[in-house]
Order: C-alpha cells, then structure tokens, then sequence
C-alpha cells in the first residue's frame, strides 16, 4: 500500500509538528524536505556549488540539529530558488513519497509539485508574528542568540523569497485543505490533521 499525505505551509507554521504528529498516528515514515535544502544551504556557506552538493547529497545521513540555525535557514531559502538545485532533489523525494507503507512529506511544493496525486494535502499557515515568536522560542532554547525581531525579519524575508520565486513557489495545491494554527494549541491542531487525512481515506 502507498498514501502519501503532502503539506506544504511557511516557515514555522506547524508544519513539521503536524508532519511528524500524523506519522506517528497512522505509521508513515516521514521526510522533512526543508533539511534538504538546509543541507544544500549549509554546504553553500562551506563554499561548495549548490548543484554539486544537491547532486551529492546523502539524505539518510542529514543532522536535523547541525541544519536548524537563521543562516542555514536563510541560505536554504536561496539555494531552493535555483531551478536546477530543485530538480537534483525531485526524484530522491518522490521515491520517499511511494515507499510502501505510507509517507508523510512537508516542505513548500509537495502538493502541488513533487507529489500532485498525493492522497492528502494539507496547507498549514499561521500569522507571521504568531510563527516568528514559535521560531524564536525554539531557537533560543536550541541555545541561538538571537532577538525575537530578527526571527520576524528572517521569517518575513523567507516567506517573500519562498513564495515570489519563478520555479515551485510556496502556494496551497487547488485541492489542499487550508489549516490555520495562528490560535490552535498543537494537540487540536494536530487532531483537526488527523481528521482530514481520515476523510481523505486513511486508518490508523
Ligand atoms: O521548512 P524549512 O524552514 O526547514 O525550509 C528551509 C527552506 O527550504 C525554505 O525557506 C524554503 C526551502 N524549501 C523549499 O523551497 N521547498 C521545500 N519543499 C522545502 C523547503
């Protein structure tokens, strides 16, 4: 069996909880696909092309804590506005998403470009102050300095790059269901996601 649930959201909207949250319910194996970028973005900072290091990249091995950082982040959010650097990392991701068993992916273009015929499509948004003070929270207890107006300005600047470049921009797929946390505690949010991926066919 496959079912791929596909969602796709900004920076610090939910996303990843809800992702990792549904996998566990329904025992989907999950692929967070921002760390690819991120992996890509850190490598850049090290002075390697970002094609040769998407072209290089293991994605079995990535760090989720070394890739968390706003610099990494920042330069993710550049590298995956390159057309090229996007098409090395297509099939790795769709490949995921047909795994037998089920697949949970969240990203920017699951629903609408990495995996158009998934199954479920969430899109998870919140307000930019409400996700830039998340992002902060959990940056500061990672153990970043970092002020909760530079979060925002790096959350806005993100947003305006992910959702305005030409190739694969950060929109909801026409049949996503739209979910806003701006004011869920994660436990509905959470429960709201479970709901909809049931009504889109899912037991667990
Ligand atoms: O989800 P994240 O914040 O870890 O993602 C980091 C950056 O990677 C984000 O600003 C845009 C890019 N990204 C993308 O373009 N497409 C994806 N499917 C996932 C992330």
């Amino acid at each position: 069996m496959s079912f791929t649930i596909a969602i796709d959201g900004p920076a610090a909207s939910g996303k990843g909880t809800i992702a990792r949250q549904l996998a566990a319910h329904f025992g989907f194996a999950h692929l967070d696909t921002g760390l690819l970028y991120r992996a890509v973005g850190r490598q850049m900072l090290l002075g390697v092309p970002p094609l040769e290091a998407a072209q290089g990249l293991d994605v079995t091995g990535l760090d989720a804590q070394a890739l968390r950082g706003p610099e990494v982040a920042q330069a993710a959010s550049k590298v995956a506005a390159l057309p090229e650097v996007r098409a090395a990392l297509v099939d790795v991701q769709r490949a995921f998403a047909r795994r037998s068993g089920g697949a949970v992916l969240d990203g920017r273009d699951i629903g609408t470009v990495i995996c158009p015929e998934a199954e479920a499509k969430l899109f998870v948004i919140a307000g930019a102050e409400v996700r830039a003070e998340r992002r902060w929270r959990e940056l500061v207890a990672s153990g970043h300095e970092v002020t909760q107006d530079e979060v925002l300005a790096d959350v806005l600047a993100r947003d305006a790059r992910d959702m305005n470049r030409a190739d694969a921009p950060l929109k909801p797929a026409e049949d996503a269901v739209t979910l806003d946390t701006s004011k869920m505690a994660i436990a509905d949010a959470v429960a709201e996601a479970i709901a909809i991926v049931e009504r889109a066919g899912a037991s667990g």
